[in-house]
């Protein structure tokens, strides 16, 4: 590695890297320090248009693909490029630096390299993938999943917002439903810089997470029908209530989570109460459940004693109960030889480093289908994300840029990896 590295003296620009952040955040600003930028809304269209400016300004070749996915690609030397990226789309409380940290150090590593006269043997690319969030289309990672073959791009264009509108007609009323097919052939390797958006990295006093992989997502919406009537006048016992169901519901996914412990998480995110008054027991509750673990079978675990439970919850309060599948991922490993990579970097660079799974979902995880893949973590602020409070020290932010720098090098020096296609999923 050594006879390729760059001097470890190289970094990126700290004004340049900070001021573009600030830029997009001010993007859909939700004047609390805070970013609502949820995919294919105006929003949104503009934070892609500020990024696009970018990457044209750098004279990176742009391209746009048909799912949205915008790829801006330093095209030297020979081969599959290196590529790197993250996404712009923020959830409706986001920060500033889920997902757009990885997009604008992505430019910044071109932008170094060439200021610098310094050239890799084979292209650069940095990608802001589409609906990474999921938070207004489900799935999740939407955009890197169907750019990795994983969905069909019909399906994804017909996938319906939280607020109605079809993401195929949101993505062309946008602007931004582009001609280069989907899937789109592998990349040489993928490294995505995010912040961790947990507690681990700050409170272990290391300042570089080397990411193993990314925990399992089960995602689902439940909407439970029960007998709409009014609030004064129904005997207790003669209820079917689904606001009753629905906190039930809430209370096991806390319980279980607890009892199953290690890894598992589990949350209620979502619940929209129909029609939502003060003196009627609804007739509908739609309630969304996260669970999530790095083991798949406890995973599987806990997905079927949910189901049991809701069986039971059903019988016992006479209700109907429907489920809908969301999004459903599987825990996914990355690859060694790029994590090796991120943790000699982050060596070279005199840092600490630590090897840490992922508890965010992440575009890397559907990269690490076709390429070898891993990615780098910096710290987050009392693990504070998907909240306006979201914090990264600027200085760690560009440790973590440079961890970026010095690795895609790296990348595009090594000829080959132990990597098969799926093999981490
Ligand atoms: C994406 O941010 C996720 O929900 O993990
Ligand atoms: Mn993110
Ligand atoms: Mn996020």
């Amino acid at each position: 590695m050594a006879a390729t590295a760059l001097t470890s003296g190289l970094s990126v620009s700290h004004s340049r890297l900070m001021q573009r952040l600030e830029e997009l955040g001010a993007v859909g600003s939700t004047g609390d320090g805070g970013c609502c930028r949820l995919a294919l809304t105006d929003a949104d269209r503009a934070g892609r248009d500020l990024v696009v400016t970018w990457m044209r300004d750098l004279g990176l070749d742009v391209d746009i693909d048909a799912i949205g996915n915008i790829t801006g690609t330093w095209k030297v030397g020979s081969g599959a490029p290196v590529m790197t990226g993250s996404h712009i789309d923020t959830v409706r409380t986001g920060g500033l630096y889920d997902g757009n940290l990885g997009v604008v150090a992505g430019l910044e590593v071109i932008e170094t390299l060439m200021t610098n006269g310094l050239v890799p043997p084979r292209p650069l690319a940095v990608t802001a993938f589409t609906n990474e969030e999921g938070a207004r289309f489900q799935p999740d990672m939407l955009g890197s999943l169907v750019y990795v073959g994983g969905l069909d791009l019909e399906a994804a264009l017909d996938t319906i917002a939280i607020d109605g509108p079809r993401l195929g007609d949101e993505l062309s009323r946008i602007g931004y439903q582009g001609s280069t097919p989907v899937p789109a052939s592998a990349p040489h390797a993928f490294v995505e810089l995010h912040i961790e958006q947990g507690p681990v990295l700050e409170q272990s006093k290391v300042r570089i997470g080397a990411v193993t992989g990314v925990q399992g997502i089960s995602w689902q919406e439940v909407t439970i029908h029960g007998q709409s009537n009014h609030a004064g006048t129904t005997p207790m016992a003669l209820r079917h209530d689904p606001a009753y169901v629905s906190a039930e519901i809430t209370v096991l996914l806390r319980n279980l989570a607890d009892e199953l412990g290690g890894h598992q998480v589990c949350t209620v995110g979502k619940i929209d109460v129909f029609p939502n008054l003060i003196n009627v027991v609804p007739a509908r509750v739609t309630m969304t459940l996260d669970v999530r673990n790095t083991d798949e079978q406890i995973l599987q675990t806990a997905e079927r004693r949910i189901s049991d439970t809701l069986d039971e919850l059903s019988r016992a309060e006479g209700v109907t109960i429907e489920r809908r599948t969301l999004a459903r991922f599987k825990p996914v490993v990355f690859c060694d030889d790029v994590i090796d990579i991120v943790e000699h970097v982050a060596g070279n660079l005199g840092t600490s480093s630590m090897r840490i799974p992922s508890g965010a979902g992440h575009d890397a995880q559907m990269l690490a289908r076709t390429c070898p893949t891993a990615m780098i973590f910096t710290p987050s602020v009392k693990g504070i994300s998907h909240n306006p409070a979201e914090f990264t020290a600027p200085d760690d932010l560009v440790l973590g840029a440079n961890v970026l720098l010095h690795t895609m090098w790296e990348l595009a020096h090594r000829d080959s990896f132990d990597f098969t296609p799926g093999s981490g999923i």
